[in-house]
């Protein structure tokens, strides 16, 4: 017969002091402008940020929700030019095979706009490179397998979390996905039940950086209400 849980264990709720309905409406105003200027970036400058900035903005994340509690991620931070070079030989192989045959038209098509090719510079001039991987299990003291859930979910909610943490610090951002990603797992010494992610690049954008004059859709074309 199965046991009932117990009650779980609770405490108050911390960080919400009351707001007027003008304060709330003029944080989530500061906050949409903030995130109004966020671009993908693919240009970055050599200059070093402070591995403290990046260790908070990765705090940031890391409050982001997940299924059932379990924190299925792990954030690879890599600040080393050997490392960052592995990566980028890794990345641009793949990408090679990608844009010279693997790509299906329609995919290469819709990429046109963005200007993107096999060349990832930015994986060795930018300061910092953050691999997010999720864990499709996780791994009991004894070695045996614990079910996880929602994982995609999860990572990429963190993930979004570290996006915005890294804008509203003033860094740079690429969100970038070399396909297949594998190579992260075995140049950053991740386990098997870890699956890559996303490739995140962060820094200054370089002084003469431009990005591409494309559109976000209009709000009402991505929103209901009831
Ligand atoms: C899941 C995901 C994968 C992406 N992969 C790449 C990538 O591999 N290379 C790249 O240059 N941009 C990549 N991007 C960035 C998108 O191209 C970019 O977000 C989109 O064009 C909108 O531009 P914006 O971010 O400047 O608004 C990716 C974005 C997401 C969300």
């Amino acid at each position: 017969m199965s046991q009932k849980p117990s009650a779980p264990l609770t405490m108050p709720l911390a960080g919400y002091p009351p707001k007027s309905d003008e304060a709330l409406a003029a944080s989530a105003e500061a906050f949409r402008w903030t995130m109004a200027t966020r671009r993908t970036v693919r240009e970055f400058s050599d200059q070093a940020v402070p591995r403290a900035v990046i260790e908070t903005c990765l705090a940031a994340a890391h409050r982001a929700p997940s299924g059932a509690n379990q924190q299925p991620w792990h954030f690879a931070m890599v600040g080393d030019g050997a490392i960052k070079r592995r990566l980028r030989e890794a990345a641009e192989e793949e990408e090679r095979s990608f844009y010279s045959g693997r790509a299906p038209d329609d995919w290469l098509q819709a990429l046109a706009p963005l200007g993107t090719d096999s060349e990832k510079p930015f994986l060795e001039t930018a300061p910092w490179l953050i691999a997010v991987f999720g864990a499709r299990y996780g791994v009991a003291p004894d070695g045996s397998r614990t079910k996880h859930y929602y994982v995609p979910e999860s990572v990429c909610l963190a993930a979004g979390f570290l996006l915005c943490a890294l804008h509203h610090a003033g860094l740079a951002t690429l969100t970038h996905t070399p396909s297949p990603m594998g190579f992260l797992n075995e140049v950053l010494e991740r386990p098997e039940n870890e699956k890559p992610y996303l490739l995140i690049v962060t820094g200054h954008p370089a002084d003469d950086c431009r990005v591409p004059a494309i559109e976000h859709k209009p709000l009402e074309a991505v929103a209901s209400w009831f």
